[in-house]
């Protein structure tokens, strides 16, 4: 193997303090009067974000949450999804997908993934189809939809509820309709290293279905109904803190200018990829990716680790092992072998730095680097 040391040029995935930096003079203020009056929980900056996201979304409600992960599982809650039911996505993402399926006492059903953009196979979803199915769940990965029209096809076709996993797809669209447009409902993550990152744990759900609406809104608050101390069902502790809240909307106001940079990284790297022998990200037609992930598949993703930390670039693997191997969820899938795709992608994906703290000096170091090593 050649691993040939190139200038020395620190990049790395994140910079979140330059994210604060310029988003200081929105957050500073804002933190002081929620500290002055002591307005710490489910007042103006849940409301403001909740308002913003919801049109921002184009759905009709968006419900401030303390995580994606509570975004799914509040968001299956309220579609009735429990126990026996299931529900059918992948083992190709964050464990939190089929996690809180699991929670809810579902079943999760986990069938294979294209081998281009790494979301759920729509031809392999009505043989995995039983008189138990209730829900399918696909995966909008690395900033891009999965395939909504065929997925929505086949829902309304057997009756089935379609649930979003938005977490990685803030503010993302496809043929003009975003995340959260197409599904009962859809959850979005705003945990630190996502395109909005909150300062800790925040995420969102986003319906235009109003009784999924108030569900949530009760089951983040126990499942309280009309009355306070009064429960309609059995809920969760899930508010988003004001601070939170007014975090998140200040940095919103630099979303879109923030992930029109990433596109112009992804340019970079996608120009200077063009011709390289590994798998390069394939954007699907009618998709704009917000590229929450740039992610190559390179058959010695090993050496090429190791050639990019040695040349001051961060790399990470999302995801290394797929979630049918893991011990607690083995018992759901048919272990090894049964999900050729998704197993091939987990040996080979590396993620590179796509941030938009990143100048395009650094994105050509990226594509050099890369490209030095075979
Ligand atoms: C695909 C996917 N689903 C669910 C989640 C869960 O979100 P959170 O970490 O905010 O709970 C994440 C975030 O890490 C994710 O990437």
């Amino acid at each position: 193997m050649r691993s040939v040391t190139l200038l020395a040029m620190r990049v790395p995935f994140l910079d979140l303090p330059a994210q604060y930096a310029e988003a200081r003079h929105l957050i500073d203020p804002a933190f002081q009067e929620i500290l002055e009056k002591g307005a710490y929980v489910l007042g103006q900056w849940n409301q403001k974000l909740e308002t913003d996201m919801a049109a921002a979304h184009g759905v009709k409600h968006a419900i401030a949450l303390n995580s994606g992960t509570d975004a799914l599982r509040i968001g299956m809650q309220a579609c009735d999804i429990g126990p026996g039911d299931e529900v059918i996505t992948t083992a190709f993402s964050f464990v939190a997908t089929i996690e809180t399926v699991v929670q809810l006492g579902a079943i999760p059903v986990m069938v294979d993934i294209l081998e281009d953009t790494f979301d759920i196979d729509p031809s392999l979803i009505e043989a995995a189809i039983t008189p138990n199915t209730k829900a399918i769940l696909p995966i909008h990965l690395f900033g891009q939809l999965a395939a909504m029209d065929q997925i929505m096809e086949i829902a309304n076709r057997h009756g089935l509820i379609v649930l979003e996993d938005a977490a990685q797809a803030v503010v993302t669209k496809q043929n003009g309709k975003y995340a959260g447009q197409f599904g009962k409902c859809a959850g979005i993550s705003f945990y630190v290293t996502k395109n909005l990152g909150a300062a800790g744990d925040g995420g969102l759900l986003l319906t235009d279905d109003d009784e999924v609406a108030r569900r949530a809104k009760s089951l983040r608050v126990h499942g309280m109904g009309r009355e306070r101390y009064y429960y309609d069902e059995v809920g969760y502790t899930s508010r988003m803190a004001e601070l939170q809240a007014a975090f998140l909307h200040a940095k919103f106001q630099f979303l879109n200018q923030w992930n029109a940079r990433r596109a112009e990284i992804a340019e970079i790297y996608q120009a200077g990829f063009a011709k390289a022998e590994f798998g390069i990200p394939v954007i699907r037609k009618g998709n704009e990716s917000t590229w929450h992930q740039y992610t190559i598949r390179h058959p010695k993703r090993e050496g090429l680790m190791a050639h990019l930390k040695e040349n001051g670039i961060d790399s990470a693997i999302y995801y290394p092992v797929p979630l049918h191997l893991h011990e607690p969820y083995a018992h759901y899938g048919s272990g090894a072998g049964s999900l050729p795709v998704t197993e091939r992608v987990s040996e080979q994906c590396v993620s590179l730095p796509v941030g938009h703290h990143l100048t395009d000096e650094q994105a050509h170091h990226v594509v050099k680097t890369v490209l030095a090593f075979d």
